[in-house]
C-alpha cells in the first residue's frame, strides 16, 4: 500500500515552534500517529525531534518556516507521509536526487544545458506523484555526506542545500565522472548511513555483459558468439567461421570505433570502419595483415569480437531495435517502449549519432525484408527478449539497475539477437518537452523510486 499524499505548508516560525508539527486529525487517526509524544521527523537524511498537534477538519501538514527551509522545501509541496510506530518516525518523501554530469551556472534558465527540459519534466511528474526531486553534480559533492548542494525547480531554478536523498538516479554520462573518488564514496556512504539507494550504479562494459549472460541457459539463444579479443588465434577463428564479424570497443557507444570484417575473396579481407560521415573501407590480402592493422589500436582499446548478423533491412539499410526496460512500482522489470532505428545511407551501424533514423518498431518491420511468416509475433518476441535480458543482467551482474536500454536485432531468418545493453540509456536526453506532457518513462522512474524508498 502506498503512503498517503499530503500537502505540506510552512507557517511563520513566530507562530509555530520548530519542534511542533500540525497535522490533520483524520490522517493522524488513520495512520495511528500519537499526539503530543516525542517522534522523529525524517526527510531523506534529515532528522528532527518533534511532537504532533492534531488539527480538526484539516487534511494537510504545517511545519515552521525554519524547519521547512532546513529541509530544502519551498512553499506548497505535496509529499507522501508514513508513520512507523516501532521507531516512532514520521517520514516525508520520497526525496529523489538525480546525479547529472555538469551544471552551467551562467545560464540561470538552463542550468543543466540540453537536459534541463527533462529535469523540468521530472519535476512536474514528481509533483503529481507526491515526490520531491533535486538535481546535483559531482562538483557539488564534498567529503562530508551530511547534505548536498543541489538545484530545485519552482517557478525558476533555485540552488540550495538539501538532505541526502532516499533514492539517487545516477545519470552521469562518462565513466571518468562516475569513477571520481568523491562520487564512489558518496554512493557507498549514503547507503551505509541513511539506507539511501542508488540506481543505475555504473556503466556496463560490452564484454562483461556477454560473459555474464552466457551463464544463463535461457538467454544463450539471444547471444551472437562474442569474446574479448586478445590474440590472433581467436581473431582468425571468428573471421573464418562467420561471413562477417564485428569488433566493438568494450566501452564504446554511439557506434564509435566499430569495425566490420568480411571476406571478399579467397585472399581478400575487407575492414569497414564506422565514421561520422559514412563507412571507410580498407582491403587486406591476408588475415594477419588485417590483424596487424588493428593491433596498434588494441594496445589502448579493448575490443569485443562478435559474430556478424544479417540484420533485416529497409532499402538496403540495416534496421535494429532499442527497447527501454524499467523497473516498476513493484520493483519488477517491464518494457516501456521498443523503437526501431534504420541506418543512414552508407552506414552499417544504425546509431542515431551516425545518421540513423527512428521509427515505430511495427512500422519498420512492415517495411523491412523480414519474411511475412515471421512478422506477426516479431514485436512480442522483441518484448520478451528485452525482459529476459534485463532480468539476466540483474541476476548475473552485481550492480543495481532500474533502467536499461537493450539493443536488439532481428535477422533475415526471423531470429532475435542481443547486440548490447546500455545502463545509461537516455544519457543525452534532450527530448523537447511538450508543455505539461509527461512521458511514461519518466512516470515509471518515479514509481520505481517510490518502491525503493517504501513510499
Ligand atoms: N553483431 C552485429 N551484427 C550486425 N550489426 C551489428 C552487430 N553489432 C552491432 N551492429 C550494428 O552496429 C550498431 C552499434 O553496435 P552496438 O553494439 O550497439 O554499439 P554502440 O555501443 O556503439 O551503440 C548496432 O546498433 C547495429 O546497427
Ligand atoms: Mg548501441
Amino acid at each position: 500500500m502506498s503512503a498517503p499524499k499530503i500537502n505540506v505548508q510552512a507557517i511563520s516560525s513566530g507562530i509555530l515552534s520548530d519542534d511542533v508539527l500540525m497535522l490533520g486529525e483524520p490522517l493522524m487517526k488513520k495512520s495511528k500517529i500519537p499526539a503530543g509524544q516525542p517522534l522523529t521527523l525524517q526527510f531523506g537524511s534529515f532528522r528532527h525531534p518533534v511532537t504532533v498537534v492534531p488539527v480538526p477538519r484539516y487534511e494537510g501538514l504545517r511545519i515552521s518556516q525554519t524547519l521547512f527551509r532546513r529541509m530544502g522545501l519551498h512553499t506548497g509541496v505535496t509529499l507522501r507521509l508514513q508513520y512507523r510506530a516501532q521507531t516512532r518516525t514520521l517520514s516525508l518523501g520520497p526525496l529523489i536526487g538525480v546525479l547529472v554530469s555538469r551544471e552551467y551556472p551562467a545560464q540561470p534558465d538552463k542550468p543543466f544545458g540540453d537536459i534541463t527540459m527533462f529535469c523540468r519534466e521530472l519535476t512536474d511528474a514528481c509533483r503529481k506523484q507526491g515526490a520531491y526531486v533535486y538535481f546535483f553534480t559531482p562538483a557539488a559533492l564534498g567529503s562530508s555526506q551530511a547534505a548536498v548542494e543541489g538545484w530545485v525547480y519552482n517557478e525558476g531554478w533555485h540552488r540550495m542545500v538539501l538532505p541526502v536523498p532516499n533514492v539517487v538516479n545516477n545519470r552521469l554520462t562518462t565513466r571518468k565522472l562516475e569513477n571520481l573518488p568523491d562520487v564512489q564514496q558518496f554512493m557507498r556512504e549514503i547507503n551505509v548511513r541513511y539506507g539511501s539507494r542508488v540506481f543505475n550504479e555504473k556503466f556496463l562494459d560490452k564484454s562483461e555483459v556477454f560473459e555474464a549472460l552466457k551463464k544463463d541457459p535461457g538467454l544463450q539463444r539471444y547471444l551472437p558468439e562474442s569474446h574479448s579479443l586478445h590474440n590472433f588465434a581467436m581473431f582468425r577463428s571468428m573471421c573464418t567461421r562467420y561471413p562477417s564479424v564485428f569488433l566493438k570497443p568494450v566501452r564504446g557507444s554511439l557506434g564509435k570505433g566499430i569495425i566490420r570484417i568480411t571476406q571478399t575473396g579467397a585472399e581478400s579481407w575487407q575492414a569497414s570502419y564506422a565514421t561520422v560521415n559514412g563507412t571507410r573501407k580498407l582491403t587486406f590480402s591476408s588475415l594477419p595483415k588485417l590483424y596487424a592493422s588493428i593491433s596498434g589500436k588494441m594496445k589502448s582499446v579493448r575490443y569485443l569480437i562478435q559474430q556478424g548478423l544479417s540484420l533485416i533491412e529497409i532499402g538496403g539499410r540495416p534496421v535494429d531495435f532499442r527497447a527501454l526496460t524499467q523497473k516498476n512500482a513493484d520493483g519488477e522489470w517491464t518494457v516501456t517502449s521498443v523503437v526501431s532505428r534504420t541506418a543512414g545511407n552508407d552506414h552499417f551501424v544504425s546509431n542515431l549519432a551516425r545518421g540513423g533514423t527512428l521509427s515505430k518498431a511495427r512500422e519498420a518491420i512492415a517495411k523491412s525484408n523480414l519474411p511475412v511468416l515471421y512478422r506477426g509475433d516479431a514485436s512480442a518476441r522483441l518484448h520478451r527478449a528485452a525482459l529476459d535480458i534485463a532480468r539476466g543482467i540483474d541476476t548475473y551482474i552485481p550492480a543495481h539497475f532500474g533502467e536499461l536500454g537493450i539493443d536488439l536485432a532481428i535477422d533475415t531468418a526471423g531470429r532475435i539477437w542481443l547486440l548490447e545493453v546500455n545502463s545509461k540509456p537516455s544519457k543525452n536526453d534532450n527530448t523537447p518537452l511538450t508543455e505539461g506532457k509527461i512521458r511514461p518513462s519518466v512516470r515509471m522512474m518515479i514509481q520505481y523510486a517510490r518502491f525503493l524508498s517504501g513510499f
